[in-house]
């Protein structure tokens, strides 16, 4: 009688149950991930670090990879997130091959502010995050990542400037119908976890992601600080960031948690307590760290409990472009 295989879940034990003969083997398999929006910018390199990281990929968005990604062992699987029946089906019942899922990254989303009318951009985000939820709630997974934002600190910062710097995880004040949809899916978190003790839902914060190629335009901001200061020069490297949501899957929680995930310096050379006289002369700013070019979203609660460590820096990145390696 083959032993319990602790990643699958309850869903995927009952149909095994009723389909395999049960004198035989389970077979090994590798942990399974869902990651929604796995097509779009930050997604296809989640899905990457995913898969190098030895987790069984599936990648649930409503457009397909694109081309580039072509040679990444992943599967795509087509679902419309607005739909909770799809995404039940999705976590349930795909097709005997794939039954059972131990975790869930939830990016898919219309990812900013501005991109359609403010009720639209909530309804929609807001839906597909309790869609998510709730589903994962009846399938019983209980390993969950969800994109939140750094629109949460109050972005723009000019005119909406914060209390103090860094910004921790504490400022709760979003400034578009976009960032109150993500403050309240951290917020419906804290209930599904306060519902199900053994739930973990971590909420990344994450910064302004800047696709590789797009380093390019950092040395043009250098002489003007203004450019960034909507989101006080901060940015995130796609492959760190998916490092975060990769993290944030294997640390042993329960609960919910909030994470700024953001790269570690600023998008500037200048030192970052000189940027702050310069933009924003009345905010008190006390270092993280003794780097002076140190990011003015703090990753410290990151660093100290998943183990963060951004690796992508813009300055090594525009180097590579420049000698056309990237
Ligand atoms: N890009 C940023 O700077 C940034 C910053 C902070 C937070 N975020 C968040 O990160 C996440 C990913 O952002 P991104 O920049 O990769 O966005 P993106 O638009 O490039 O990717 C989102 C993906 O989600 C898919 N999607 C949208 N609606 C869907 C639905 N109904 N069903 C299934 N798939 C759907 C899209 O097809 C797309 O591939 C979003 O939640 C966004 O709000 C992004």
């Amino acid at each position: 009688m083959p032993g319990p295989i602790s990643s699958f879940t309850p869903t995927e034990s009952l149909s095994e149950r009723r389909l395999a003969d049960p004198s035989l083997p389970v077979p090994p398999r590798k942990k399974r991930v869902i990651v929604t929006g796995g097509s779009g910018k930050l997604g296809r390199w989640v899905v990457r670090e995913m898969v190098d990281h030895g987790w069984e990929v599936f990648n649930v968005d409503v457009v397909p990879p694109a081309p580039s990604e072509a040679s990444v062992k992943a599967r795509y699987i087509y679902t419309d997130l607005k739909d909770y029946g799809s995404v039940l089906g999705l976590l349930t019942d795909v097709d005997s091959g794939w039954r059972g899922v131990d975790a869930i990254i939830h990016l898919a989303a219309i990812p900013a502010p501005a991109r359609a009318p403010n009720h639209v951009v909530f309804h929609t985000n807001i839906t597909q995050t309790y869609n998510i939820l709730e589903a994962a709630r009846v399938a019983g997974v209980k390993n969950i990542a969800l994109a939140s934002s750094e629109t949460v600190f109050g972005i723009p910062l000019h005119p909406h400037p914060p209390e103090s710097f860094p910004l921790t995880e504490e400022p709760e004040r979003p400034e578009s119908s976009y960032s109150l949809a993500k403050l309240l899916g951290e917020k419906m978190s804290e209930q599904f976890t306060r519902w199900d003790p053994e739930l973990k839902i971590v909420n990344i914060r994450l910064s302004n992601v800047i696709a590789p190629e797009d380093y390019i335009n950092f040395p043009k901001w250098q002489d003007d600080p203004w450019q960034r200061a909507w989101n006080g020069f901060c940015y995130i490297d796609p492959r760190d960031c998916a490092q975060g949501f990769r993290l944030a899957l294997e640390k042993p929680l329960k609960g919910t948690h909030v994470f700024n995930i953001a790269n570690a310096d600023t998008a500037f050379t200048a030192p970052t307590a000189e940027l702050v006289k310069r933009v924003f002369p009345n905010i008190p700013y006390k270092p993280d760290t003794s780097d002076p070019r140190e990011g003015l979203i703090s990753i410290k609660k990151a660093r100290d409990v998943l183990g963060f460590d951004p690796k992508y820096d813009w300055q090594s990145e525009v180097k590579k472009l420049q000698a056309g390696k990237a």
